[in-house]
């Protein structure tokens, strides 16, 4: 369980998260919602320990972030993937999957290249294993950066905008990864603005509005009602995302 309690960040005078609570249980796919500069980032990095809070608690299966003993562990239970690809450059893809494995876990090489090739497959992959990211084009880098995530056997994903450096054609590549994902039970935290497809893989809906958490619905629920009568908030960022 992700255990989000009370957080409150800060930049400045700029109050980024104000008091955000929530929980993910293993099996459950969240999104995020919500406008540029509402938050979200700022959440994910502050799960990863990225950020030093203000205020309240995170914890990821009972480590803390903020205990500098538990951030390993609580990290360690965390695959991220971010908006812009970070793979190393002078590693092909089957070594920037196979680095953490093996120097983190001690996964033995040829296991850790067995593993990395298994998850190069299910991503249509395995033929540009001994490719360089260069050599690759964004959406197959961004397949790449999953699989590196997924090498590490994290019980939880978190993905911060992964499509929204990549072309329609890509991008659908992407996703497809993604439902199948979520479709097989990985426990996901995804920010987005892909408010179809977030709709389409969500168990929930959380929204995000200048660092305050508006709703946290069963994705029924949060589009059904627009979020609700009494978030017009949430209606409009809908309709403004629906026309765009
Ligand atoms: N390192 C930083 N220093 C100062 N301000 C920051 C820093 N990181 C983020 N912010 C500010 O915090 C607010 C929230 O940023 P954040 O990146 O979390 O938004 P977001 O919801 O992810 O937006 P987007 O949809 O554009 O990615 C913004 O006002 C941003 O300018
Ligand atoms: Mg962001």
């Amino acid at each position: 369980m992700i255990q989000i309690e009370g957080v409150v960040k800060r930049f400045g005078a700029n109050t980024v998260l104000d008091g955000v609570d929530l929980r993910i249980a293993p099996g459950e796919v969240v999104s995020i919602l919500g406008a540029s500069g509402s938050g979200k980032s700022t959440l994910i990095r502050c799960i990863n320990g990225l950020e030093k809070l203000d205020g309240g608690a995170i914890s990821v299966d009972g480590h803390r972030v903020d205990d500098p003993r538990a951030l390993q562990l609580a990290r360690r239970c965390c695959g991220t993937v971010f908006q812009l690809f970070n793979l190393y450059p002078h590693m092909t893809a089957l070594q920037n999957i196979t680095l953490a494995p093996v120097e983190v876990l001690k996964v033995p090489r040829r296991q850790a290249e067995e593993e990395a090739r298994e998850l190069l497959a299910a991503v249509g992959l395995l033929e540009r294993a001994d490719a360089y990211p260069a050599q690759l084009s964004g959406g197959q880098r961004q397949r790449v950066g999953i699989c590196r995530a997924l090498a590490m056997k994290p019980r939880y994903l978190l993905l911060d905008e992964v499509t929204s450096a990549l072309d329609p054609e890509m991008t659908a590549e992407v996703l497809a990864i993604l439902a199948k994902l979520a479709g097989s039970g990985t426990t996901m935290l995804f920010v987005t603005h892909e408010i179809e497809f977030a709709r389409h893989i969500s168990s929930r809906i959380v929204f995000l509005d200048q660092g305050r958490l508006l709703a946290d619905l069963p994705t029924s629920r949060f589009f059904a009602a627009h979020g609700g009568l009494a978030q017009p908030r949430i209606a409009q960022f809908l309709s403004k995302m629906s026309k765009s």
